[in-house]
């Protein structure tokens, strides 16, 4: 179970001080799928990079597992079973795709089998990427699904996926969906999806709505895209206050 209680973070700007998050609790039980969704800006990337620990809350508490993680590393919480991919994809020149997969997996003799279940759930070939570097390359896309590959070889217990659509085409969407509802259905990890498509909404078990760095909804996918709905067609939020 991942619980976040009242996290707050704040950082320095020019004019003043800016809170990004503004006391986010939430408890997600073991084996769910859970989207957030929300408007750009509202907090969804800092939230995930938060329970990483690739950002340090300036105050709050995480908890995996019932352990205080709040204080750990990337690195110790990876261990613990948390994975994090990317809005944005880091590269890594010299660095080919299968030896991405290998480091990922743990297992120094990952056969090119197991790299291509892997490669397939993303919608990419293994004879066409293995040997390619993860470098500048690679179109935004692909490195996306690359990156997807090698958290679903982790086989990590909590993932999280940040915007995973992102310049990927409908083909391949389809089938990375597929494979999110296959994760699910397996029951093996907890997911957060943080995501603003319909059909990934419509796999979750709750749909949390980020905006404005706190929680304004959350519910079933069906209690929530109305509400969606209504927020968008609204007008603008600082014209009509
Ligand atoms: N280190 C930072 N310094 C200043 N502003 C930041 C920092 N990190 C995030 N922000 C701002 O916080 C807001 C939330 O960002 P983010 O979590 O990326 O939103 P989302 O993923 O929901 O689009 C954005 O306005 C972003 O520009
Ligand atoms: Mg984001």
């Amino acid at each position: 179970m991942l619980e976040l209680k009242h996290i707050c973070y704040t950082v320095q700007d020019a004019d003043g001080s800016l809170d990004i998050l503004k006391d986010v609790s939430l408890t997600i039980d073991d084996h769910k799928l859970v989207v957030f969704t929300g408007p750009n800006g509202g907090g969804k990337t800092t939230l995930a990079k938060i329970i990483m620990g690739l950002v340090t809350p300036t105050s709050g508490q995480i908890l995996w597992n019932g352990q205080d993680i709040t204080s750990l590393s990337i690195t110790e919480r990876a261990k613990l079973g948390i994975s994090y991919g990317f809005q944005q994809p880091p590269r890594f020149k010299a660095l080919t795709v299968r030896d991405l997969l290998t480091l990922a997996s743990g297992d120094k003799k990952l056969s090119k089998d197991k790299c291509c279940q892997y490669l397939t759930k993303v919608g990419l070939c293994a004879n066409d990427y293995l040997e390619r570097e993860v470098d500048v390359s690679l179109s935004g896309g692909e490195v996306k699904r690359i990156e997807i590959a090698s958290i679903l070889a982790r086989g990590s217990q909590l993932m999280i996926f940040d915007e995973p659509e992102a310049g990927i085409d409908l083909w391949s969407f389809a089938r990375l969906t597929e494979t999110f509802e296959q994760i699910h259905r397996q029951g093996d990890a907890t997911m957060i999806i943080i995501s603003h498509q319909e059909r990934i909404i419509s796999l979750a078990d709750e749909v949390i709505v980020v905006g404005d760095g706190s929680i304004r909804h959350r519910g079933t996918a069906d209690e929530i895209l109305p509400k969606i709905l209504t927020d968008t067609l609204g007008g603008c939020p600082v014209l009509s206050r």
